[in-house]
């Protein structure tokens, strides 16, 4: 099992390194990939810290040169650098940008691959398939690149792309991971929790970002973590909101903008529920719901805590509140 996982590192590595040389040293690399890349406002340092790459639009071109380094096919396909068609060894990158993922020890695991020109027929990223060494669930993209400057920080910011990462990490923010847009699993959350308490969810203002960092409460609440989040502006991801307002205007909009999840649940739902009585009443219900999920031995006064506030905002009766959050607690025992 070791020793697969070896093996599949080993091709990672000889191929992350055939896509990097590929960017700089080849011709259309330099034309497409690279062209691709500074159109987008990223640095040669950046590109080289985070090792980017490309691959050429051909069939088969980085399959040929795997084999003939003696790579056996059985692994490159399992990490889904290669893929059969027609019966014959294929590229499944053809013509895209590559980000390389590594590990916390910054080993590459895997890959994304993004197509230049977004159309409808083929994905925007290609990742790579579940593997011995590639987890999606256990992983968050950049975590190594990140793990020293949210120790120091003591705050993990969360976001949702590759490039949201690479630009926040231009820009000087570099405590900074990125999900790839799925809500958080709990093994995602207890790695945050190996550098931090504190996690700030910077996802995107449209519908679904807002869906995709709600979903993600209750989980981190669990695992004991102090989650805030600040909504970037409509229309516009932290890669390209950095690159708009710049890296100082970008850190104090999260200072001013980022507020307790809890509370931004609950603004969410009180504007859903209008003036509505019965659906006011289950957004009470279902709050007390989340409350009941902080962990209470970690974080003793922050329930207390939400449930004063909260009942502020809601002009309900604090007690109220508590046996209903108490209510949620033993139907859980
Ligand atoms: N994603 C993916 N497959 C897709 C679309 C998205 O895996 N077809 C993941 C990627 O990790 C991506 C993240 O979800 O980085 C966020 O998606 P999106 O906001 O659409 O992409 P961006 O990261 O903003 O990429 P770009 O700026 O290059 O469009
Ligand atoms: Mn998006
Ligand atoms: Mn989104
Ligand atoms: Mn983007
Ligand atoms: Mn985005």
């Amino acid at each position: 099992q070791r020793q697969l996982a070896e093996s599949l590192h080993i091709v990672n590595e000889f191929a992350q390194e055939y896509f990097s040389h590929t960017l700089f040293e080849t011709e259309e690399g330099q034309a497409v990939g690279l062209s691709y890349f500074q159109e987008r406002g990223f640095s040669e340092d950046i590109i080289r810290k985070f090792q980017l790459g490309y691959n050429p639009d051909k069939r088969d071109a980085f399959a040929r040169a795997a084999l003939k380094k003696g790579y056996s096919i059985e692994y490159l396909q399992k990490t889904g650098l290669v893929v059969t068609r027609n019966g014959e060894p294929a590229d499944n990158y053809r013509g895209r940008v590559i980000f390389p993922v590594h590990n916390q020890t910054g080993k590459v695991i895997g890959f994304g691959a993004r197509i230049l020109k977004s159309n409808d027929r083929a994905p925007k990223y290609i990742n790579t398939p579940e593997n011995q060494l590639y987890v999606k669930s256990k992983l968050l993209y950049g975590t190594y690149f990140a793990r020293q400057a949210i120790s120091q920080a003591d705050e993990c910011l969360l976001v949702e792309g590759y490039t949201d990462v690479i630009s926040l990490h231009q820009a000087g923010i570099e405590n900074v991971v990125a999900s790839g847009g799925t809500s958080l699993t709990p093994d995602q959350l207890r790695l945050i929790k190996k550098y931090t308490g504190n996690l700030t969810i910077l996802y995107d203002g449209d519908a679904a970002g807002v869906k995709a960092a709600l979903r993600g409460l209750d989980l981190a609440l669990e695992e004991g973590l102090n989650v805030q989040l600040a909504l970037i502006p409509d229309k516009e991801d932290p890669d390209s909101y950095v690159r708009r307002i710049g890296a100082g205007a970008f850190r104090d909009f999260i200072r001013t903008h980022k507020k307790d999840f809890i509370f931004f649940k609950l603004e969410v739902s009180l504007e859903e529920a209008g003036n509505d009585p019965k659906r006011k009443s289950e957004l009470v219900n279902q709050l007390a719901e989340t409350i009941s999920r902080i962990n209470k031995t970690e974080h003793f006064t922050l329930q207390q805590d939400y449930i004063r506030q909260c009942s502020e905002i809601l002009k309900i009766d604090e007690q109220g509140l508590v046996s209903l959050v108490n209510k949620h607690l033993r139907e859980r025992l």
